[in-house]
Formats: structure tokens, sequence, C-alpha cells
């Protein structure tokens, strides 16, 4: 018998990741189909996904590009907010289970977000439908004003924006994405699960800004919301250790080529897909917060997006694991987040 150390749960979900579409989306589906059984599918694509035509299509794209299995991994699709967002088509969407739930994202805060909102005041109008039919907001939560330092847009947007939305809208359920600063975590820690949660990406919780400037520049690494301070880091390493039910797993895997990652004006966007419930886990091992690993990965996301809790389960060993290098893609290639280095933690 082996006495290596093993851990079976329930299998996850990834309640937040870019797939992107074609040929990449073929190249990295893989990934994500083997660790996960249901994702959030971020909307942002070139053609953002605004309504639910294009959501189907998308879906339909994605299920086409499985590897494993047709029926096994599910796409659960969002809707990318724009001020022109229709009220009906958002209902429609909703209530007939094509969208899990919509996506703001403030105007050029990110990748393919130069459609998203400029000002929150502007859609309130859909914002008081959503809250009435108890329909997901997923934010990315950054001020956009370019006068606000890359460092702080997070907690600014909290004191400027979402504090008084919350105030506005108190049972609106919200996701603030991919958090990465102790207010963010305080903030979310001290609110009610049932309306607002938080993701949290294994390239937070692995590294701090620092790690963008060892031995050169890494853009690599350049992803936003950008990392940020050790002490920030410890704090969302701290909220996955208490066990909260406000925080679960969204991996924010976001593939761009080498070449625009590698460049100037290059793209923000980690593509850790291949490791990111590996780094999960080996996170929540130094935290000595295994007991709590499964509830992030597989329970906590469900609960709050009133989803059932997979049957299947998957078993990871503690095995020595070598991720690999790169993607290739042709003429060009994807590096993956933490490219040729080996991990202490396998999937069976
Ligand atoms: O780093 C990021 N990449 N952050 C985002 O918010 C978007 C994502 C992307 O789509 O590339
Ligand atoms: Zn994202």
């Amino acid at each position: 018998m082996s006495s290596l150390k093993k851990i079976k749960i329930i299998k996850p979900d990834d309640w937040h990741v870019h797939l992107r579409d074609k040929k990449i989306l073929k190249k990295v589906l893989r990934y994500t189909e083997m660790f996960y059984q249901r994702a959030i599918i971020m909307p942002n694509l070139n053609k953002p996904i605004t309504n639910c035509k294009r959501a189907i299509a998308y879906k339909h794209r994605i299920l086409q590009a499985t590897q494993i299995n047709h029926t096994q991994f599910e796409p659960l699709m969002t809707c990318y907010l724009t001020k022109e967002t229709s009220l009906k088509e958002l209902k429609y969407g909703f209530l007939q289970k094509i969208f899990i739930g919509a996506k703001l994202y403030p105007n050029k805060c990110t990748t393919n977000s130069e459609t998203g909102i400029n000002k929150i005041s502007e859609i309130f109008h859909i914002l008081e439908l959503m809250q009435k039919i108890k329909m997901p907001l997923l934010i990315h939560a950054e001020d956009n004003n370019v006068d606000v330092d890359i460092y702080d847009r997070e907690a600014n947007f909290l004191e400027t924006t979402l504090i008084p939305l919350r105030k506005k809208f108190p049972e609106l359920k919200i996701v603030l994405e991919h958090i990465t600063t102790k207010e963010a975590v305080a903030y979310i820690e001290e609110s009610n699960p049932l309306y607002l949660a938080g993701t949290i990406t294994p390239h937070h919780l692995m590294l701090n800004r620092n790690n963008m400037f060892i031995n050169g520049i890494q853009p690599n690494l350049y992803c936003l919301p950008i990392l940020k301070r050790k002490k920030h880091q410890n704090a969302l390493r701290q909220a996955i250790s208490n066990g909260s039910m406000n925080f679960f797993l969204g991996s924010d895997s976001a593939p761009h080529i080498y070449r625009n990652k590698i460049s100037l004006f290059g793209c923000a966007g980690i593509f850790n897909a291949p490791s990111s419930l590996l780094c999960y886990i080996t996170i929540f091992e130094e935290m000595k917060a295994l007991k709590y690993f499964e509830s992030f990965c597989s329970k906590n996301g469900p609960n709050f997006y009133n989803l059932p809790i997979n049957q299947n389960t998957i078993t990871l060993i503690k095995k020595p694991c070598k991720i690999l290098k790169k993607i290739n893609l042709g003429k060009d290639s994807i590096l993956p987040f933490l490219s040729g280095e080996t991990l202490k933690w396998s999937i069976l």
C-alpha cells in the first residue's frame, strides 16, 4: 500500500475562469475540465457576451471543445453588462438558466472592458431587477479612475462604489471577484454570506508584488487586480484558513499568447488552469487548514449560487508534479503559471 498522503474531495468548481475562444479555447479547456466539474465562464471575449444568443452559441462552442466527456463538464455562462443591457433579455436569460449571473466591468479596467460601465448609476435600473429576481452580480471591483494609484483601486472601489451600492440594494447577491486586499477580506468577512462573497485566485495567495520584480521584471505575473503587498497576501491566506463560507475558489485563469504578454503594452492575465487546484491544496496545507479545503473548493460556491453540490469526487496525492513548460499554438505559445516548476501535489 502506498504511504503517500491522499485527499479525496467532492469535485470542485471554478467560479471564475476565462476560456477565450477558437484555437485558445481548444487548447486550454482540457485543464479546466480535468480538475473542475463546472466553471463560470467570463464573458469578456473580443466581442463580449452581451445577450442570450451569444451566450448559447459560446456555450455550444465550449461543449464542442471538451475533451473528456461532453456530458461531464458544465460551463455556466455570464452576461457582460453594459448600460444598454436589455432588462427583458437579462431576466429571460436568468430565468431560463442561460445565465448564472451578470458581470460588471468598470470601463477600461482590464482586458476587453472598453464597453464596461462608466458610472454605476447608469445601471441602477438593471441592478434593481437583478436584486428582485435574485440574479448574482459578479464584480471586477476596481476603481477605474486613472488618477487613483493602481495599488489602491480595489480598496477605493469598496469605499466609493460598493458600500453605497449595498446600502441601496441590500439584498443584491454580489461576488467580489479575485479579491486582493485586506480591506476586501475584512468587508466580506463581516457580511452575510447569502448576499456577499469573494473569490480568491491561487496567484494572489501564492505571490505578492515583489514577485513581479525579482530577477528582472516578470510580465508573466502581471494581472489585474495587480499583485499587492505581502500583508494583503497574508490577509487572503488567513481568510481561506478560517473556514469562512464567504470565500470560494475562482482561479481567474486568463490565457494570453506569449508575444502579447512579453511585450510593450503587455496584457494582464495569468494562465493557471494546469496548476490552480494543486496550488490551492499546497496553500491550505501550508496554512494547516486542509480541513477547510473541500468547502472552499466544492461547497461554498454552490451554496452561494443555489446550485447542487457535485456528486463526483477527485483525489489529490502528495506526489511531485511538474507543471508543463508551455502550450504550443501554431507559431505562438502560452506560458502557464509556474511553467516548468514542481509542485508537491498531483491529481490521482
Ligand atoms: O488579469 C486579468 N486578466 N484580470 C482580468 O480582470 C481580466 C483577465 C483577462 O481577461 O485577461
Ligand atoms: Zn477574470
